[in-house]
């Protein structure tokens, strides 16, 4: 390194302040930094190498030319090679293009990790012709490309955006245990497991825990996993996930739709307001569009008539009948035909949860909500919540729950219940709604469903 050069400036690659990083033109030199990366793409042309070179924090073009160029390390660099590189700042030649319109030239590099090149080089290992399995077994290089990255940080962005929300309305943020001896969501998707010679279970849902917090806290939520054993491959079950849960106390079911309609769009608008997640957004789903409250607001049953309206049959292949569980395939072709937000609301008892309450005006469906949104269906389920003594007794009984391992949760309705309700979100999902993934795997960092438990 020339040490008769100006001293460098160690910066990340999204340093553009030009206070820091001056940028120079023709013979006039800029800023002389010093950059740590690794060589996201590469372009080498006879005299000079052009490295797009990827800290995390963003992307600069770095121009290697002269002696330096002709050096081994700079004939044999491959993609994916860390290095240090020092140089002066520019403006990118009228008509060329480059991240933030500006260029390093090098005067100096060195190489900190290499990375291998022919055979063994990571396009080779990530472009196994587009198939699924192999890109799912090298995601760990996968995840360094510029489509899983951006998901990766928009995944951030978005779970920032929901604590930013709920603490804008006051929430407060619990931790419920993972570990549980509880079913919330029925024992068919139950991970069991010894704890001490005790039979427990991979948590469902926090929902149970979170009512619990109600009394203490007021309003509560938490960004826990949930773990649900599903025996089905689609593209939107995993068999563990990020859960969006909250319960809120002393409301009405309307209170509890018109918080979600709130929360979503309160969630969208923080997000877009960071300009580089907009950036990443508008590469990954430019035809979004920020949803327009209200939601549209449909019951079970006119679902159910709109189903035989348009001759989408149940999974038998039978018309919709009053009690069927409306199955993910024909959630989906509804949801896509309406093409908008959906709170489809009131389902029948018998298809729902065993704590969730009766409509009074009409006991045989629930106080429910499924938010269903195109591309995806259901990303939300949520409910009021059953809070007299009795009648969770009564819905135990009717759904073959012992009581015993629930004394905590029945307390509940013992020591000062109130009317509330809660949701659960699934962030996979809202994910690949808002980015427009095909599935819930790609916004995970290592996707875990039935038969896939590595990397
Ligand atoms: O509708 P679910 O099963 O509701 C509950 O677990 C409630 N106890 C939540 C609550 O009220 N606190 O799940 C809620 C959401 C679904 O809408 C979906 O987005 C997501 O969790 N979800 C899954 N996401 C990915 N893979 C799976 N296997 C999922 N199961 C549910």
């Amino acid at each position: 390194e020339d040490e008769s050069l100006p001293k460098a400036v160690k910066i990340h690659l999204n340093e553009t302040s030009p206070e820091v990083v001056k940028l120079g033109s023709g013979s006039t030199p800029g800023t002389r930094v010093r950059v740590l990366g690794r060589v996201h793409r590469l372009r080498p042309q006879k005299e000079t190498t052009f490295i797009t070179l990827r800290d995390g924090y963003g992307y600069m073009q770095c121009v290697i030319s002269g002696q330096l160029a002709k050096t081994y390390d700079a004939q044999t660099l491959a993609r994916e090679t860390s290095m240090m590189i020092v140089g002066s700042m520019f403006e990118v030649p009228k008509g060329a293009h480059a991240p933030d319109n500006r260029e390093m030239h090098a005067d100096y590099f060195e190489i900190i990790g290499k990375a291998p090149g022919g055979e063994d080089a990571v396009t080779n290992k990530v472009q196994a012709k587009g198939d699924a399995q192999t890109l799912l077994d090298m995601r760990h290089l996968v995840l360094r490309g510029e489509t899983a990255s951006a998901v990766m940080f928009v995944r951030d962005a978005v779970e920032h955006a929901f604590n930013v929300k709920y603490h804008e309305l006051g929430y407060v943020k619990v931790s419920p245990p993972a570990l549980v001896q509880t079913q919330v969501e029925g024992g068919s998707t139950l991970f069991g497991f010894d704890y001490y010679n005790e039979k427990a279970y991979l948590t469902q849902s926090s929902q149970l825990y979170l009512e619990t917090a109600i009394p203490f806290a007021g309003n509560v939520y938490c960004i826990e996993k949930s773990f649900r054993a599903e025996k089905s491959l689609t593209r939107r079950h995993l068999s563990e996930y990020t859960h969006v849960e909250a319960e809120l106390d002393f409301i009405t079911f309307d209170d509890l739709l018109t918080h979600l309609e709130d929360l979503m769009c309160g969630v969208l608008s923080i997000v877009f307001a960071n300009p580089r997640i907009a950036a990443m957004l508008q590469e990954l789903n430019p035809e979004f569009q920020m949803p327009e409250r209200p939601f549209k607001r449909m019951k079970y049953t006119d679902a159910i008539d709109w189903l035989r309206e348009h001759d989408i049959p149940n999974e038998d292949g039978q018309p919709h009948t009053f009690g069927d569980d409306i199955a993910e395939a024909a959630e989906r072709r509804m949801t896509d035909i309406i093409n908008r937000p959906i709170f489809l609301t009131h389902f029948p008892v018998e298809i729902k949860s065993f704590y969730m309450s009766k409509d009074k005006e009409d006991p045989r469906v629930t106080e429910s909500v499924d938010c269903l949104m195109p591309g995806v269906g259901e990303i939300i389920g949520g409910s009021m919540r059953i809070w007299d003594y009795d009648e969770l007794m009564a819905a135990y009984r009717r759904e073959g729950i012992g009581e015993e391992p629930y004394y905590w949760y029945t307390d509940q309705r013992k020591y000062g219940a109130s009317p509330h309700g809660g949701y659960g979100l699934g962030l996979e999902r809202f994910l690949a709604w808002l980015c427009k993934q095909h599935t819930v795997r790609d916004a995970c960092l290592y996707p875990r469903y039935m038969g896939r438990c590595r990397p």
